[in-house]
């Protein structure tokens, strides 16, 4: 039977769920329970019909009293709790859905850096590095390239000062290493270097990978067993190579290798200029002088060095006929890779 103490129940219930409904949906679900098609106070209210005759004008008024003031009170609290949204976020709809973020990737060339840094890791090399900005005597001086030797042409220098420059190569590396370390070792050093040039195939900075072997019996055929194993792991176990004999100041004996055309696979095409051949580095025995710089006997010690430039690699890897492409920017380039 409904008598005025169970409506008075009903009612404290009901504004206590509106009062803790802390967002829209919580006081939704609380409106139908009370208010609804099924809810416990229209209930109440169709069954009024159903009261002695006694008892159902004292129990119908103080119902339909208690459905209005419910309703006010929804309405209230649904007005409050806008307003508050409003005041945290003016003007923002948060039942939109969010907006993708998609999600980045490294640089081709990073990740073309990494590659080859990990194939000499898993020969046992270590990563060694150094500084961009470099003095004259570990970019020229200590590799054998005296003040007025004519290879100084070979690197248009970026000078702060007469003995102060952006590194032209990653072979200051090997001197400021074997300074620091004592043989045997094996280094791996990659960076950025600069050199005042500009076009298709050149950008003022680009990346090079610096090797470097130091034991009492490194030999020519480490060399090229070691170079014949990074360049097979790089560009797939077909790869042919070549030594060609070179000159760097540094090494001696100098060479640069070759790997057959990636494009053509050694017929001969416009990537190769028809030679079959494509050079990927420069490489050498370490020169006795550069021993010496280092205070390393160069009766005991023998070594290799190599030097590599990445945006090259990257290129012949991918297919790239541009190497500006890779400093653009250009998201649509970016996100083949
Ligand atoms: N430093 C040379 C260059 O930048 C490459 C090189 C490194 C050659 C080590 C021989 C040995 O051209």
């Amino acid at each position: 039977m409904i008598d005025e103490k169970k409506l008075e129940e009903l009612k404290r219930q009901a504004l206590t769920q509106i009062k803790e409904a802390r967002d829209e949906k919580s006081l939704e679900t609380a409106r139908v329970k009370y208010l609804g098609r099924k809810g416990e106070l229209t209930q109440i209210l169709k069954s009024i019909a159903k009261l002695p005759p006694e008892l159902k004008p004292l129990i119908g008024r103080l119902a339909n009293q208690l459905k209005r003031e419910l309703e006010e009170a929804f309405k209230e609290a649904q007005a409050e709790l806008k307003k508050r949204r409003e005041e945290h976020l003016p003007g923002v709809d948060l039942t939109l859905p969010g907006r993708p973020y998609p999600l980045g990737r490294l640089h081709p060339i990073t990740q073309v850096m990494q590659e080859i840094c990990e194939i000499f890791l898993r020969m046992g090399f270590s990563i060694a590095s150094g500084p961009e900005v470099e003095l004259d005597y570990y970019n020229f001086e200590a590799l054998n390239i005296p003040e007025d030797h004519p290879a100084r042409d070979m690197q248009a220098t970026f000078y702060f000062a007469p003995k102060v420059l952006l590194r032209t190569h990653t072979s200051p590396i090997q001197i400021r290493t074997m300074e620091s370390e004592k043989p045997p070792l094996r280094i791996i050093a990659p960076g950025k270097v600069y050199r005042c040039d500009s076009d298709v195939t050149h950008t003022p900075m680009f990346h090079q990978v610096e090797g470097l072997m130091v034991d009492e019996d490194v030999s020519f055929a480490d060399l090229k067993g070691i170079l014949t194993i990074f360049a097979q792991e790089t560009f797939g176990s077909e790869t042919k190579v070549r030594f060609r004999p070179s000159y760097f100041p540094f090494t001696e004996p100098s060479v640069e290798m070759d790997i057959s055309c990636v494009i053509c696979g050694g017929e001969g095409c416009r990537v190769c200029g028809q030679t079959g051949w494509l050079e990927i580095l420069g490489a050498g025995m370490v020169h006795p002088n550069v021993f010496r710089a280092v205070g390393y006997d160069p009766q005991k010690w023998v070594g290799f060095a190599f030097g590599l430039g990445v945006e090259r690699i990257t290129m012949l890897k991918f297919g790239i006929d541009d190497i500006r492409l890779f400093y653009e920017n250009h998201l649509r380039f970016l996100e083949q890779f």
